[in-house]
């Protein structure tokens, strides 16, 4: 028996890196899976990689998740499709790069990344529970991703790291406020993952970025989906309001071992 059969999944942010690896995942472990994207060609391009993978039956619904309207309309087609949803995974994130420093960035950007990231992972959170969780007697699972950069800043990203640290609070809160019905909320806090990012990265940059890991090298998206599988499923039984660190031991480390003198 694999652990997801007859489980319906949302994974956000689903067509792309990380996101794949986590659709990938849940399919493999026999679920249903309804993956979206922020835009109709995007949306499109991760479904086509899944297919490529040899990865069948995902659903693709381009939703952009900071639109109220667009997540309605998401759950509809779940719902009318499936009837039911048992786990939602907060995969999407606006990364919020080339926002520059916090002297000059633009607010309206940090409310951008506020918007997908926090208000987003929210607002689909709450649809999920409303629409189906609350009238499921099995309940539901919710995984918000999370970063190491929500505990330890990274240059240039001060709304991405805010916003991740906002996710840690809202899990927090979330799985208190839904643990008496029966839902749980969890969270994966990765460090480095290779993502199509680091195929136009300087070979010097990545083999320091490597440095900076005690494992020694970054974790692969589908180390990623382990944990997340983990916490989605039956076997995290036990625990709500977690968040999980799959950051190749740099939270740990005080200084990277070529400055550790
Ligand atoms: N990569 C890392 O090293 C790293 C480290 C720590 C934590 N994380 C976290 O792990 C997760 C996956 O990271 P990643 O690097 O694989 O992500 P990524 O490559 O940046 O992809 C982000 C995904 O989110 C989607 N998205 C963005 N805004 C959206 C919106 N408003 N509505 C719906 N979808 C939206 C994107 O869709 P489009 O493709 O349509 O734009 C894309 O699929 C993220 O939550 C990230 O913050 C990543």
């Amino acid at each position: 028996m694999k652990r997801f059969e007859g489980k319906v999944v949302l994974v956000t942010g689903g067509n792309r890196n990380t996101g794949l690896d986590l659709v990938e995942r849940f399919v493999r472990e026999g679920a249903k899976v309804y993956m979206c994207g922020l835009t109709a060609e995007s949306t499109a391009e991760g479904a086509a990689k899944l297919e490529q993978r040899g990865v069948e039956g995902v659903v693709s619904v381009p939703c952009d998740i900071s639109d109220a309207a667009q997540v309605t309309a998401l759950f509809d087609t779940i719902e009318r499709e499936s009837g039911r949803l048992d786990i939602l995974v907060n995969n999407a994130a606006n990364q919020g790069l080339g926002h520059g420093g916090p002297l000059e960035m633009d607010p309206a950007m940090f409310f951008d990344v506020f918007k997908t990231n926090v208000v987003g992972g929210f607002q689909v959170t709450q649809e999920a529970c409303n629409r189906f969780f609350m009238k499921q007697e099995s309940r539901g699972s919710v995984v918000f991703l999370s970063s190491n950069t929500a505990k330890r800043a990274i240059r240039n990203r001060t709304a991405y790291c805010s916003s991740k640290g906002a996710i840690n609070s809202m899990v927090r809160a979330l799985a208190l406020d839904l643990a008496p019905l029966g839902i749980r909320v969890n969270c994966c806090a990765p460090g480095y993952i290779y993502t199509d990012r680091w195929d136009v990265l300087d070979p010097e940059k990545a083999a320091r970025r490597r440095l900076n890991c005690p494992l020694r090298h970054e974790a692969k998206g589908s180390d990623i989906a382990g944990v997340v599988a983990f916490l989605a499923s039956d076997d995290s039984a036990n625990m709500t309001g977690e968040i999980v660190t799959c950051d190749a031991g740099c939270s740990c480390q005080h200084m990277p071992e070529d400055v550790d003198v």
